[in-house]
């Protein structure tokens, strides 16, 4: 029992010191969201997470990787294939059962030489500031060297994948997530409920949940403790009945704060309201309460309802499947990713999106076609993506917007048109003054304004200089002052 307090006692003097450090910096807008949570949620505990969410808040676009045992078979178990869905689901879907997948994917599982170094290259290529991988996935199987098991990578390939793929993360300069899935089809005392055949079938009869926790907690600690600090752990996932005390949560997430009080984690050890977990949980304004993780996870879509004080991240895929599929040509165009990824940005979230490399490692064509052709649209707008904020309008029918707050009494407005106006003016509905005003792009163009009574017109002139979205950099003196005109649709 002395050991929480004593822990807890040591927390709080730690981060009484970055508590002074920050109380300096601090801007009046996060001030009022740490005190609108404080009744839930210890001060300290606040100012450590507004500290290590700072990088996090400004970088606005990762990328996710799913690469494990599963990218071998790519969709297809004998003769039966699957276009559309996450393959990396298929130990379950084919129903093959944990020895069986275990038996013939392991001796086929040899990852190219410097395989991670394309994803880092991939990654930074396309002006993702980090990458998240998937250490174990729900087959089990652990990328990191672990001394609980022999299905891991070290011990069928003699090589410590985790450490390769950390290195050339971090060597591209790129912050680190590790993704690592809380259920597990391979243990033989995991949670049964997602009905994967596993050696002790597809009941929980016979199995021994606490041993499998236990097993849980060891892995995390072996990730927390043996690869250095690190930037983001991403779990996965809970259901409304086995979530949070199933996995003995809090006591995983004491843990993890011990070793790494650095480290950002997402919301999937849970599955509460307070958690960010509603009912109608695209729609609904979210809360999230710091105590059951530092950002939501929206999954596969853009939620509406975004909330200004919650920090959340979409994850997508690039064509239906996280796990690589020889069979799933549904990609998306290079610009519906870029209209999502400024869509996202405008509502004040991240976007994390996946690539699924082969049984080798290597990134499919298509992901590295898309992945370049962002980072080309990044290399002249990404200053109106990173360590920008939520739009501060209600509507932007010609596009979306994003903003930041500059020295000087500044805010920069940035307005990222996906339609250009015919008639070649914009119309913001600002009261401000403006202070300067230019059009993105290899060579930046200076736009004349003028001012009405419904705002800021721009004067436009030719045709759209970026087909996916053109942006406008529009500078105003002080907080944006929004005109009757932005009124909700
Ligand atoms: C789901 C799926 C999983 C995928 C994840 C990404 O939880 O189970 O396959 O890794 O979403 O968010």
């Amino acid at each position: 029992m002395l050991q929480p307090i004593v822990w807890r006692y040591a927390f709080l003097v730690r981060y009484s010191m970055i508590l002074v450090a920050l109380a300096t910096v601090a801007t009046v807008a996060r001030a009022e969201q740490s005190s609108s949570v404080a009744g839930t949620a210890d001060q300290a505990l606040l100012d450590a997470r507004e500290a290590r969410m700072k990088w996090w808040r400004e970088a606005r676009f990762g990328m996710f990787v799913h690469w494990g045992l599963y990218s071998i078979p790519a969709g297809q178990w004998d003769d039966r294939k699957w276009t559309r869905g996450g393959v990396e689901w298929i130990q379950l879907k084919a129903g093959v059962s944990a020895d069986e997948y275990a038996q013939r994917l392991v001796p086929q599982f040899k990852p190219s030489p410097d395989f991670a170094r394309q994803w880092a290259e991939v990654a930074k290529a396309a002006g993702c500031k980090y990458v998240v991988f998937t250490n174990k996935h729900h087959d089990g199987f652990a990328l990191h060297d672990s001394d609980t098991t022999t299905f891991d990578a070290k011990d069928v390939t003699g090589r410590d994948l985790h450490q390769e793929i950390v290195q050339a993360i971090r060597q591209a300069g790129l912050k680190v997530g590790v993704y690592h899935s809380l259920w597990d089809w391979h243990h033989p005392d995991a949670y049964a409920g997602s009905g994967a055949v596993n050696v002790r079938g597809t009941s929980m009869k016979g199995r021994e949940p606490k041993r499998y926790v236990a097993y849980l907690h060891r892995q995390v600690e072996e990730l927390v403790s043996n690869y250095g600090p690190f930037d983001v752990l991403w779990f996965d996932y809970s259901s409304r009945t086995y979530q949070g005390k199933s996995w003995q949560a809090d006591e995983l997430l004491r843990m993890i704060r011990k070793h790494q009080p650095q480290v950002i984690v997402n919301n999937r050890l849970y599955r509460s309201a307070e958690a960010g977990w509603g009912d109608d949980w695209a729609k609904k304004r979210q809360t999230l309460d710091p105590r059951y993780g530092d950002f939501t996870t929206p999954e596969q879509h853009i939620p509406e309802g975004a909330s200004p004080d919650v920090d959340w991240e979409t994850c997508m895929t690039m064509n239906t499947t996280w796990g690589y599929s020889q069979h799933d040509h549904a990609w998306k165009s290079t610009s519906t990713l870029i209209r999502n990824l400024i869509d996202i940005a405008s509502k004040g979230g991240n976007y994390l999106l996946n690539i699924g490399p082969k049984a080798d490692g290597s990134v499919p064509e298509e992901s590295i076609v898309r992945m370049r052709e962002i980072g080309q649209w990044m290399d002249w707008h990404g200053e109106s993506i990173y360590g920008t904020k939520a739009s501060p309008f209600a509507q932007t029918p010609w596009g979306r917007c994003t903003q930041k707050q500059l020295a000087d009494n500044t805010t920069r407005i940035y307005l990222h048109l996906f339609d250009w106006p015919q008639a070649q003016k914009l119309s913001v509905p600002l009261g401000n003054q403006v202070t300067a005003c230019r059009l993105l792009g290899e060579t930046p163009r200076q736009l004349d304004t003028e001012r009405d009574q419904h705002g800021i017109q721009i004067q436009l002139s030719g045709k759209a200089p970026d087909t996916i979205a053109s942006v406008i950099a529009l500078d105003i003196q002080g907080l944006p002052e929004t005109l009757p005109a932005d009124s909700k649709p």
